[in-house]
């Protein structure tokens, strides 16, 4: 998304200093832009103060896909805390407005459907997503703090699904899996049912609405994706279907941990107030996505080799089953308790 938001800003004929650690991003996908005189890539970690000069900060610093929070969880933790500070501390020194990209995630798995802004969320503080969806949480937090502290101008962006070229080809976000699974002839593996819903707004509409966002009197919290649910099970029929010729089945893994059933974003407040909304249809996006990794399957990626890819896939089924013997456990201590409170109620009963 960076990529697509560092081209946006050039195009709109602003001057952008890019921040990036690389760690779940890749230097290709701004490559293209480091011969244009108005733009300026620092590799730098968030997490360690820096000082600019600057008028808007769009804070995009994260890794967005399970695996690679997994993979870092503690670091994802700090980068939304430490992070968010630091650039907070940036925006507050050079009187700056301040753009958080928070997410959907924040309302965990949602009891209220479509998810609206005034939503407080249904969020597990402990599972293998918390690292993420608790670290956004805080950062949600933090930003109003400064606001009503320091009187920072901030904004507040809770983006859902979004997809589109330049995606990382195995970071486990459901739609470059599908793509590049239906490309490679590879069976198509949905998690569950497939009945579970998600809301994919392509990364172009995205972009549009955190522009918009920033350049508006409002704070927020502003709903950014596609009002439009569709199933897990539905995406991967159509990948299957633009893709062509493919020899992929849909087969069916059991569904991770803390894995939201339902997600839909009301979008009224971005509608009314920014006037935004998604343009770009789930057929065109994905028919763009598409283009995109048959090209890029087509030429090999330095910086992303197979033993990294291996490792981080690695990491991922440790973690997960970590999850599911916590589970266990937990059911194990409850069921302990409740024997107790039974040989307690039989006492009194005595
Ligand atoms: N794509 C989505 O569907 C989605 C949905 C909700 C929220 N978001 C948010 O939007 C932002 C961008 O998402 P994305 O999909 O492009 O994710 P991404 O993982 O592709 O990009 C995140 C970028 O942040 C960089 N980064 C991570 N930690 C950093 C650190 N400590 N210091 C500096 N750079 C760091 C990564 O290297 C990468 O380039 C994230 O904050 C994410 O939480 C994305």
């Amino acid at each position: 998304m960076g990529s697509h938001l560092c081209e946006k800003l050039l195009d709109e004929g602003h001057e952008v200093i890019c921040l990036d650690n690389f760690l779940s991003g890749r230097k290709d996908n701004i490559r293209h832009l480091l011969s244009n005189p108005k733009f300026e890539l620092i590799r730098h970690d968030v997490q360690q103060p820096i000082h600019l000069h600057v008028e808007q900060i769009y804070h995009l610093a994260c890794p967005a896909s399970p695996i690679f929070y997994q993979f870092s969880a503690i670091d994802t933790m700090k980068t939304s805390v430490y992070g968010t500070i630091n650039l907070l501390e940036l925006a507050r020194n050079c009187k700056a407005t301040f753009l958080l990209a928070s997410t959907s995630e924040i309302y965990g798995d949602p009891l209220v459907h479509p998810q609206v802004e005034t939503y407080w969320g249904n969020v597990n503080t402990i599972g293998i997503r918390s690292c993420y969806d608790e670290g956004k949480r805080a950062a949600e937090a933090i930003l109003l703090d400064y606001h009503r502290t320091y009187g920072v101008d901030v904004k507040l962006a809770r983006i859902f699904n979004s997809y589109g070229p330049r995606m990382f080809q195995d970071d486990g976000r459901v739609v470059s899996n599908f793509v590049v699974q239906a490309l490679q002839n590879e069976n198509i593996t949905i998690y569950g049912d497939g009945s579970q819903t998600r809301s994919f707004c392509y990364c172009k509409d995205t972009i549009d609405g955190l522009y918009a966002l920033m350049n508006s009197p409002y704070l927020g919290p502003f709903n950014i994706g596609m009002p439009i649910e569709a199933t897990v099970r539905q995406l991967a029929e159509s990948v299957v279907r633009l893709v062509g010729e493919t020899k992929s089945q849909i087969i069916y893994h059991p569904l991770p941990s803390d894995d939201p059933t339902r997600r839909q974003p009301d979008i009224s407040r971005a509608r009314a107030l920014l006037n935004w909304s998604p343009k770009v249809s789930l057929e065109t996006g994905l028919t763009n996505t598409i283009e995109y990794f048959r090209t890029k399957l087509a030429t090999p990626d330095a910086e992303n080799s197979p033993e990294k890819q291996e490792l981080i896939r690695q990491q991922t089924r440790v973690r997960e089953q970590q999850e599911r013997e916590r589970k266990l456990q937990l059911k194990r201590e409850e069921e302990l308790v409740k024997a107790f409170l039974e040989a307690e109620a039989a006492k009194g009963n005595q």
